[in-house]
């Protein structure tokens, strides 16, 4: 007869240990690992196969692949991040720090998932008079839509298993408790637990499941990390608490691409979608001011401008100071070295603090170019033409090389009102530059700093 097997988990970074540590080796927090018992396999009680799948191998060519498998949300910036539309029979985990919008996201979605489907609202945090209240705020009204207010997992599945929706959401899986698991609601073993069984009511019967899962940050119950490599698709709400503005993001997605982002505006009825980000996130721009550059970068297949502040000032330190926020730290320390080396800058007698605004993130090499103007333009303290967008890799001798979808970006800068942008020379893509749109081609840093400042 097999052992129950102990294993140690994360709470912050779902990291696997075989035996208890004060601090976890993978992400440095600490008291954050906790105990979970795998529990033997019973002999002749194996998992049965989902109902409706065959047990026998199929060729490829005869599996069914039905047209019909995604449906749309009816949240077109949800939809662009799912991948065009939901899975049919997926799990799909919306992750999120408290009050930033999780359950309001999926309460809104109801109102067009119930115009074809039927859906099942669990809360384990608040109860279903407060659900309608929610649901009365946010415009939300169908005899689909079934609320329930339960945490225990049992009766969850046995609602399940009655009313047979199309839809199950579960708001938070960290609140649902599995009765076999003698462990808190919200420790890894009980929040593992309750999403496999998640998982496999998806799977066996087809309902498209939605879970909430918070995030926090002291490790006191165990976050979406944790659950990452189970579930189909795990999606990350955030937005900075002083705005209204939302993004969301996926981490994993089985059947999409990750670099779709939605973006989204927090309003007294709810989510608005915000299909145009790239005047969000210019809005309130400085103009005439020092150290800022307009950038313009890929989000998936679409493009996205963004504000690039950089403050670079004398250091009263042994070593210079550096900062970035929404950019790779790592990248920006090499941009730094770069524009020392190859134009000119005694940065290394500067502390430099670079910034994106809007709380986007720019992890693609374009974004290099209007960075290493910011900086320029702080260290000059001259401003950059408020007309003027920046497109480029920075390569490490100073050349400006080129980057993909050139084309769409540049119409993404004139669409925005933009009367110049700085490009790569070298670009091998054939470019139509839309009209009243002014491209400065250039070769490498000392060029782009001549032409921009
Ligand atoms: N009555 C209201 N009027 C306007 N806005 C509201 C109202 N109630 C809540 N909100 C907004 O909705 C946000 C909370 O959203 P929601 O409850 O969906 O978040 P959540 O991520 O599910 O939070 P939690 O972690 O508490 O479950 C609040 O921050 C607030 O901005
Ligand atoms: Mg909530
Ligand atoms: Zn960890």
């Amino acid at each position: 007869m097999a052992k129950a097997k102990s294993v140690f988990y994360c709470t912050a970074c779902g990291n696997e240990s075989a035996k208890w540590v004060g601090r976890c080796p993978a992400c440095g927090a600490w008291n954050t690992l906790q105990e979970h018992i795998e529990k033997p396999a019973t002999p002749g009680k194996a998992r049965s196969a989902p109902v409706g799948m065959s047990r026998r191998p199929q060729p490829l060519p005869e599996v069914d692949t039905d047209a019909q498998i995604r449906f749309l949300t009816g949240m077109g910036e949800l939809d662009r991040v799912l991948g065009g539309g939901a899975v049919a029979g997926s799990l799909v985990l919306v992750g999120g720090a408290p009050g930033i919008g999780k359950s309001t996201l999926l309460l809104q979605i109801c109102s067009c998932l119930c115009r074809d489907r039927t859906v099942l609202y669990v809360s384990g945090e608040e109860s279903e008079r407060q659900l309608k209240m929610r649901a009365l705020r946010l415009g939300v009204d169908s005899d689909r839509l079934f609320v329930l207010s339960e945490t225990r997992l049992s009766d969850v599945l046995e609602s399940a298993d009655e009313l047979k929706p199309d839809i199950l959401i579960v708001d938070s899986i960290q609140t649902m408790y599995h009765e076999e698991n003698e462990s808190a609601p919200g420790s890894v073993s009980q929040v593992k637990d309750c999403t496999m069984a998640m998982m496999q009511l998806s799977k066996a019967q087809g309902i498209t499941v939605f879970v909430v899962g918070h995030i926090n940050k002291d490790g006191a119950i165990a976050g979406p990390k944790v659950l990452e490599h189970m579930v189909d698709c795990v999606l990350y709400f955030e937005g900075d608490p002083n705005s209204n503005y939302r993004m969301l993001r996926a981490a994993k997605n089985r059947f999409g691409s990750t670099n779709e982002i939605g973006v989204f505006e927090m309003l007294d009825t709810g989510l608005a979608e915000v299909p145009n980000p790239s005047q969000m996130l210019l809005e309130g721009r400085p103009e005439g001011a020092p150290g800022t550059c307009v950038a313009c970068v890929m989000e998936g297949t679409r493009p996205v401008l963004a504000e690039v502040q950089a403050l670079v000032c004398k250091t009263t330190f042994n070593v210079p100071k550096r900062a970035a926020d929404g950019f790779d730290f790592n990248r920006a320390v090499l941009l730094l070295a770069v524009a020392e080396r190859r134009a000119g800058m005694k940065l290394s007698l500067f502390d430099a603090y670079i910034n994106v605004i809007g709380g986007l993130r720019l992890d693609e090499p374009g974004a290099d170019l209007p960075v290493v103007l910011a900086v320029a333009s702080s260290y000059r303290d001259r401003p950059i033409d408020p007309d003027l967008a920046a497109i480029g890799e920075v390569g490490l001798t100073g050349e400006i090389r080129s980057v993909s979808q050139l084309g769409q970006r540049l119409q993404e800068v004139s669409r925005l009102g933009f009367k110049k942008c700085m490009i790569p020379k070298n670009n091998s893509e054939k470019l139509d530059i839309p009209v009243g749109l002014t491209v400065y081609r250039v070769r490498d840093l000392l060029e782009a700093i001549a032409v921009a400042l």
